[in-house]
């Protein structure tokens, strides 16, 4: 890919782009009072279609075929690996740069993983070394904890790549509002990793069972959770140890919180942050409005509260005007019982759709009351029912009929790639012009600002409102 591709220097300036901006406030405060719930539904939509368009327009088409693209790591840990080893199954990408702070050992693992593949990489460990030498670059992909993210993402955009960032987007709204600025500013793109908005079987639901057919009904609740089992500190080789004034010059205080980042205020958010945001997105897209409210519940019940600052538990119930009426929304996360493993379900008055990034994990239920569903089983959006078993007479049987459904019906999409592959090609396909990004930096804000405010409502252990101007930038 040709170093002209990174120069925004078609109609829509950058200039432009924050008038955009402007009005889009000025018009979202001004009219979301008055438009009603449908109003403002209507209104999102569009000023969600008017963003991506925006975003598309800095990225120069490239008409057809596959052009190169030149990219960079920065943060090659647990996830990076993840990112990385699902993108050595992405062709055309040519693999420039490497930076991570920890030398010795995530860097080099990293640099050795790529060296395999024939991937010549130069490696940093300071990412402004990185952005000064290689002039190449048209993209980064960005897998650093969560409090360097702001920093890591304006510098980037701001030195011409476009950006893929992991979740969450930013630890502070104001981190995560400024990332959104620099990409107006500079007009690269910006993909937020909830990678679930590019996954198949979720696009799947979204389309055929939410939109098209509406086939749960009306949606008054949902209920989602992430429970993980109990498990030990992350830990590090003792000879790979870095030394403490290194350690604090990238923001911490020792190696303890340097592995285990994600706990301690200030750097992570804890489960609900790390965990819950990916299903809490879900939430928002698909009943097509952000919450109104928010109260939870959590605290620290379980683990070592020094080393454990943010919540081992959260019990959070939202409330949302959707454009079919009030729905409620509870999620849990927990981390000292793994039961159920991690799942999205939502209820209407026709039927139930549990949707799960695990794979395997997807059916419909048909409220016995409900319309056939013959029709979208024709058309191959759902499975064949596979009708629960009735209890033989005379047995000692539980009575499931007043909370199970008889029909089941499985989600016939799964992804059997890699996890977070679509997303990643996602974002390289509109790198190249071919495509939306399916999370840009719009609505990993609007997950930012529904899911940081669940601490928040912890701490203030009441319920509290959103305004619907904190939505729109
Ligand atoms: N989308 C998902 O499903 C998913 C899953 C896990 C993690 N994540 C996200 O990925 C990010 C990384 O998480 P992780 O689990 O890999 O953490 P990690 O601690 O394993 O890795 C972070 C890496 O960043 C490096 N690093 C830290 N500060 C740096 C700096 N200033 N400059 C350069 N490198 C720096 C560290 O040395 C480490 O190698 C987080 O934002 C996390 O929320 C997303």
């Amino acid at each position: 890919m040709n170093d002209q591709k990174r120069t925004p220097k078609d109609s829509s300036t950058g200039e432009e782009k924050k008038k955009i901006n402007r009005r889009d406030f000025l018009q979202g405060a001004a009219t979301a009072p008055v438009l009603g719930l449908f109003g403002y539904a209507l209104y999102k939509q569009q000023s969600y279609e008017k963003a991506q368009k925006a975003a598309l327009l800095n990225s120069k088409p490239v008409p057809s075929g596959l052009s190169d693209i030149n990219v960079a790591l920065l943060g090659v840990g647990a996830q990076g690996d993840v990112l990385l080893n699902a993108m050595l199954k992405i062709p055309g990408l040519k693999f420039r740069a490497v930076c991570d702070i920890w030398t010795d050992f995530n860097l080099k693992k990293a640099v050795n993983l790529l060296g395999k593949y024939k991937h010549t990489v130069n490696a940093y460990e300071d990412y402004r070394e990185m952005l000064d030498k290689e002039k190449g670059l048209d993209a980064v992909v960005i897998a650093t904890p969560d409090f360097w993210h702001a920093q890591h993402t304006i510098d980037c955009l701001k030195a011409g790549l476009h950006v893929y960032c992991e979740k969450e987007m930013s630890n502070t709204l104001e981190g995560a509002r400024k990332m959104v600025q620099a990409r107006n500013e500079t007009g690269k793109l910006l993909q937020i990793g909830h990678q679930r908005r590019s996954h198949p079987k979720y696009i799947h639901c979204y389309e055929k069972v939410i939109q098209e057919t509406k086939m749960l009904g009306r949606i008054a609740t949902v209920s989602g959770q992430w429970n993980r089992a109990v498990q030990p500190d992350i830990g590090w080789p003792e000879k790979y140890a870095m030394p403490t004034d290194r350690l604090k010059k990238f923001g911490f205080q020792n190696m303890h919180q340097f592995r285990n980042w994600r706990w301690y205020k200030g750097l992570g958010g804890g489960p609900i942050v790390d965990l819950g945001s990916h299903q809490i997105d879900i939430y928002s897209w698909y009943l097509g409005s952000n919450p109104i409210s928010v109260m939870a519940s959590g605290g620290t019940d379980y683990y070592e509260p020094k080393t454990h600052e943010w919540y081992d538990t959260a019990m959070v119930v939202y409330e949302y005007d959707t454009p079919q009426g009030r729905a409620r929304a509870f999620y849990q996360t927990q981390t000292t019982n793994s039961a159920n493993g991690y799942f999205e379900c939502f209820m209407g008055d026709q039927g139930t759709l549990v949707i799960s990034e695990a794979g395997g994990r997807g059916s419909a239920y048909r409220e016995k009351s409900a319309p056939a569903w013959d029709e979208w089983v024709q058309k191959g959006y759902i499975s064949a029912p596979k009708v629960l078993e009735t209890p033989a007479a005379g047995s000692v049987a539980l009575d499931v009929r007043e909370t199970v459904p008889a029909d089941e019906h499985k989600i016939p999409v799964e992804l059997y790639d890699p996890y977070h592959k679509p997303h990643l090609e996602n974002f390289f396909n509109a790198v190249r012009g071919n495509e939306k990004l399916n999370c840009p930096a719009e609505i990993g804000y609007e997950t930012a600002v529904a899911v940081l405010k669940v601490n928040e409502a912890i701490e203030a252990g009441r319920k509290l409102t959103f305004d619907p101007k904190e939505f729109i930038l």
